[in-house]
């Protein structure tokens, strides 16, 4: 049976936090670890246009996160782990997407209402300062989550709108087209994965400004810990761990044992300085190794740059066969495969029956390899270059082919 793909993207915007780590890098890569998963991790610089202006930001995040989720333990071997913006079907799929979307549809998305809702609340115009990027976020998404056809898609709560908008734009170009392109993928909650409180007690978030960076060094780290608000009851007093930040902290990062003994210690009134100092020394064993590989891979920013690049190999020698076919699904063809008149769609499976036999040249160019595909005319129906070896080349050529040859099935 086919393996379950999972997918999800990371905004390339911030600075990864210790929020970020526990909800969303943790999970993401034991699940890459299960076998029968496929996982397609991306840097999702695109949507980061979106909420960012400043360039260097942008760069800057792309470097870190990405170094995150390989010091965290992402196998780039075994996770397709690339950049949104080396893959260039991406926007190109956005747009077949964005001719099949409703308006009205990406109207309720709930990003661009709070934002016009708050410009209301100011008196203001309700599209002062919305972006078009911002209306079209939803299909942006869908792009990249229906490119790759993924299964399941794991994200916060406050992205499950967008993956069953990716469901109906795809259910509706499916349904267009006439033909099953499109695995409608489903939004998968972590039913176990804790929201962690930030500084402040509130959920830890970029937008609240109360993160504790990831990748502090030890020392700070323990200083952003110490400054965890707490309530004011002394050594001595019983605690209530379940209405503390700092045993919400700890229980992310310990076992169920350590767990239960600073329940214990709570209920027998350990003081918050000791708490914090508690805390901050499981959290820095888990983070330090990784805090080691985290450091001496950003100092090599070519070698990150090397694996995204092979991560986006990958991704487009799916990408690209099957964008092929949903431009040929929507009309968009050479002219000299059969064209068959708008009249006769339903005639589709005749006009295949009489497409004359298709042939695959491979040649090498420089140092790549290139395919063509003659028709019995020996007319160029298609070509593409750009291929490591010519079985790549050939590969490709086949897809290509059952493409042109499967006129519109
Ligand atoms: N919008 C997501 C977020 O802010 C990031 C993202 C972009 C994403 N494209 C995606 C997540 C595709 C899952 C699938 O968290």
């Amino acid at each position: 049976m086919a393996k379950t793909r999972i997918l999800t993207g990371i905004t390339t915007s911030g600075t990864p936090h210790l929020g970020n780590y526990v909800g969303a890098i943790r999970p993401a890569i034991a699940a890459s670890r299960s076998t029968d998963a496929e996982s397609f991790y991306f840097l999702a610089d695109y949507h980061a246009l979106i909420k960012c202006d400043d360039p260097a930001r942008i760069q800057r995040s792309t470097l870190e996160i990405a170094a995150s989720w390989l010091a965290c333990g992402l196998d780039p071997e075994k996770v397709t782990f690339y950049r949104q913006s080396d893959i260039r079907e991406i926007p190109e799929l956005t747009w077949l997407l964005t001719c099949v979307t409703a308006k009205g549809l990406l109207n309720r998305a709930h990003a661009y209402k709070a934002a016009n809702d708050a410009n209301r609340e100011k008196g203001e115009d309700a599209d002062a300062g919305v972006t078009a990027g911002l209306y079209m976020y939803p299909v942006l998404m869908a792009a990249d989550i229906l490119i790759f056809n993924a299964h399941k898609v794991p994200v916060g709560r406050d992205q499950v709108q967008h993956i069953e908008m990716a469901r109906d734009i795809g259910q509706r170009f499916n349904h267009l087209y006439g033909a099953e392109y499109f695995v409608l993928p489903e939004a998968a909650i972590e039913a176990n994965v804790a929201t962690l409180p930030g500084l402040d007690g509130r959920k830890m978030s970029k937008s609240y400004d109360n993160t504790i960076a990831l990748w502090l060094p030890a020392s700070a780290l323990r200083k952003a810990i110490l400054g965890i608000v707490t309530n004011s009851l002394g050594i001595g007093e019983a605690k209530n761990p379940d209405d503390s930040n700092i045993f919400s902290i700890y229980q992310a990062f310990a076992s169920a044992d350590e767990t239960a003994a600073m329940r214990q210690a709570f209920a027998d009134g350990i003081g918050w300085g000791d708490a914090k100092q508690k805390l901050f020394e499981r959290v820095d064993a888990e983070l330090a190794p990784m805090r080691e590989r985290y450091d001496a891979l950003i100092a090599r920013p070519a070698k990150i740059e090397e694996i995204l690049h092979a991560g986006a190999a990958r991704a487009r020698a799916l990408a690209g066969p099957f964008l092929d076919k949903l431009r040929y699904a929507a009309g968009l063809r050479s002219l000299l495969s059969q064209v068959v008149a708008p009249s006769d769609r339903q005639g589709d499976t005749q006009a295949k029956a009489e497409t004359p036999a298709l042939q695959p040249v491979v040649f090498r160019e420089n140092n790549t390899f290139a395919f063509k595909v003659l028709d019995a005319k020996r007319n160029v129906l298609k070509t593409q270059d750009g291929f490591v070896d010519a079985k790549a080349a050939m590969a490709a050529a086949r897809e290509a082919m059952q493409v042109l040859g499967a006129a519109s099935d």
